[in-house]
């Protein structure tokens, strides 16, 4: 059977990563989180100085990029690729706040975004791969057979995040998750370099009101549709 490239983008905490891990595994396809290497790079600038209370040194920056190693490792545990930065497993410490309130600023930053989109083309070359970020249908993968913009009311994604946070111990008012969303996605469809924005041939999900397994059933039918048509062209006996 042939594969397809799945491109999901949209705002913060719409549940992208989740619907992109459960086709992943329905699919057998790849998941890449292309945010877990913008935070991943995140991590390596406030390990090192780069940024110092809240600012970004971007000279000292382009001076370390070509140091800054992402890479993902599939765990057979989790069932899910995870994300590291020099070699070192990042992936727990990708998520926590700190790291949410400066990541937007480091991946507006062209030549950072330039060397990931880099590695995310080389990760999708093959397709076979279910990839969520900001700029995946619009930049990274235009020509993706199937592109999903993803939204939910801000009040319920607030809700998600603060619920995905307390679990793994990490303890925010409702008001500051909901700051802290709010300016990435100000932040994000504002930016100069490839801004989020919904492609033209995006379908869009809102998923404020439909549960996770609704949607997987919603958007598995999608591709399902998709693949049945692409076999059905491949195997038309040639008019010539
Ligand atoms: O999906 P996330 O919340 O883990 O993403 C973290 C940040 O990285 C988000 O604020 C926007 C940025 N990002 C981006 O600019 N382009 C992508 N392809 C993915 C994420």
């Amino acid at each position: 059977m042939s594969k397809i490239t799945v491109a999901i983008d949209g705002y913060s905490s719409c549940g992208k990563s989740t619907l992109a891990k459960a086709l992943a595994q329905k699919l057998n396809y790849n998941y890449i989180d292309t945010g877990a290497m913008y935070r991943a790079v995140t991590i390596y600038c406030l390990r090192n100085g780069i940024i110092q209370k809240s600012i970004v040194n971007q000279k000292k920056l382009m001076d370390c990029l070509s140091d800054i190693e992402v890479s993902f490792r599939y765990n057979t545990v989790t069932k899910t690729s995870e994300v590291f930065l020099n070699g070192e497993h990042v992936e727990k410490e990708i998520r926590t706040m700190e790291v949410a309130n400066h990541v937007s600023a480091i991946s507006s930053i062209k030549e950072v975004r330039e060397k990931m989109v880099i590695l995310q083309r080389e990760m999708g070359k093959h397709k076979g791969v279910i990839m969520d970020g900001r700029d995946i249908g619009t930049h990274v993968f235009p020509y993706a057979e199937l592109k999903l913009f993803m939204t939910a009311d801000n009040d319920v994604r607030t809700q998600r995040r603060l619920d995905e946070l307390s679990s793994k111990g990490e303890y925010h008012t409702f008001e500051d998750v909901k700051r802290n969303l709010e300016k990435r996605d100000h932040d994000d469809t504002t930016r100069k370099e490839n801004p989020l924005i919904k492609a033209e041939d995006a379908v869009v999900l809102d998923n404020t009101d439909i549960n996770k397994e609704e949607q997987l059933e919603f958007v598995m039918k999608l591709i399902e549709d998709l693949l049945l048509t692409k076999d059905e062209f491949n195997q038309a006996p040639s008019k010539h």
